[in-house]
């Protein structure tokens, strides 16, 4: 029930939430939301910004809010077609916090206690809250409630998916089969897109390049991103932040100029990370003509997200009435 049936051929549900992080950088968009995207492109993409999770860790409104507007114009921008995809924001569709009050009643206190995320903010001290707990069972309503068949994720969410399956089963077991037990998609190969000062590219670290800033801040990283003190008439070491940034943008063929580049005398540092911020700005400019224009033309920002939301709806209204019924809400039929 969960495939589409598009000439003859089945296509899977690929499903998948992403927390709206704050301003997007290149290690979101070459580690994460350019293979999403793909997604859409030979699958029945199902894709959403997860607001009420986010909730866990941001208890600022104005915050979330615009968070959460700022990802999903991200996300249009850099490709995310609503045409081909359903796309929305979690709190749209609110059956979601119903499924996961039902799920809640087959999912065990020791499977919570054993999630690591909750873990380890205990052992950092942090107080959890029932939001934090939950958690997982929010994030197999979110799966469960769409039919996702399959689930692409990064390592660090590989447990949660398999909270996700143990749920389900267990609810299959109790009232009878509902659900689809959905399979990860983890994606080992993510190379970890390194930051100005080489650690992991991450918001936390201040470290980020990012794609939608203004053109001056994004020269400015550039232009800060760490080398060694190897001199201008020297040859360089390919195996370096700068290169490895740079690679981000290149075919096989572009690379192996890159390194020749690196390793002939007569280019200074400062000349190739000019270069890296014209491959940027070229690379994105179409990206960032839309974001703007999403940015002067909010209301069609909404409709879209309405139209997704209303596509999302009618799935989860079938999973949601069948889980009702299966655990006995239903008192009038
Ligand atoms: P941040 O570390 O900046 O807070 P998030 O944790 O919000 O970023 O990550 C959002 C998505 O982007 C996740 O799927 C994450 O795996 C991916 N991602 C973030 N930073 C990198 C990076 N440096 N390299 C590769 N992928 C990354
Ligand atoms: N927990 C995921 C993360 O932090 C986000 C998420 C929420 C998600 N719901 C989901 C991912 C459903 C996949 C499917 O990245």
């Amino acid at each position: 029930m969960a495939a589409l049936f598009i000439f003859g051929v089945i296509l899977k549900r690929v499903l998948s939430g992403i927390q709206p992080s704050g301003q997007l950088h290149l290690g979101n968009y070459f580690g994460m939301m350019k293979r999403m995207i793909h997604y859409q492109e030979e699958n029945d993409l199902f894709s959403f910004i997860v607001d009420y999770h986010a909730m866990t860790s941001i208890h600022d409104g104005k915050r979330l809010r615009d968070n959460t507007l700022n990802a999903a114009m991200d996300f249009l921008a850099l490709g995310m077609d609503p045409e081909k995809s359903t796309f929305w924001i979690q709190s749209d569709v609110p059956q979601v916090t119903e499924l996961t009050w039902i799920l809640s009643n087959v999912s065990s206190v020791a499977l919570m206690e054993r999630g690591t995320s909750y873990k380890d903010k205990l052992a950092k001290g942090l107080k959890a809250n029932m939001g934090l707990f939950s958690y997982p069972i929010l994030m197999a309503a979110d799966i469960l409630l769409f039919g996702g068949e399959i689930v692409p994720v990064g390592k660090d969410q590989k447990q949660h998916i398999e909270m996700t399956r143990d749920i389900a089963v267990r609810f299959n077991q109790t009232y009878g089969k509902v659900f689809v037990v959905p399979e990860p998609d983890i994606d080992n190969e993510r190379q970890l897109v390194p930051g100005i000062d080489g650690q992991k590219m991450s918001k936390s670290y201040n470290n980020t390049i990012p794609i939608f800033g203004e053109e001056k801040a994004i020269r400015k990283k550039v232009m800060s991103i760490v080398t060694d003190s190897t001199r201008v008439d020297e040859a360089k070491n390919p195996d370096c932040t700068l290169f490895h940034i740079y690679s981000l943008f290149l075919n096989e063929e572009e690379t192996l100029e890159l390194e020749e580049r690196f390793a002939t005398p007569g280019t200074g540092y400062g000349d190739i990370k000019k270069s890296l911020f014209g491959k940027i700005m070229d690379h994105f400019q179409s990206f960032r003509e839309k974001r703007t224009y999403l940015e002067n033309h909010k209301d069609s920002v909404y409709e879209t997200l309405r139209n997704g939301a209303e596509k999302a709806s009618t799935v989860a209204e079938e999973y949601l009435t069948r889980a009702r019924n299966a655990a006995g809400l239903n008192y009038k039929i």
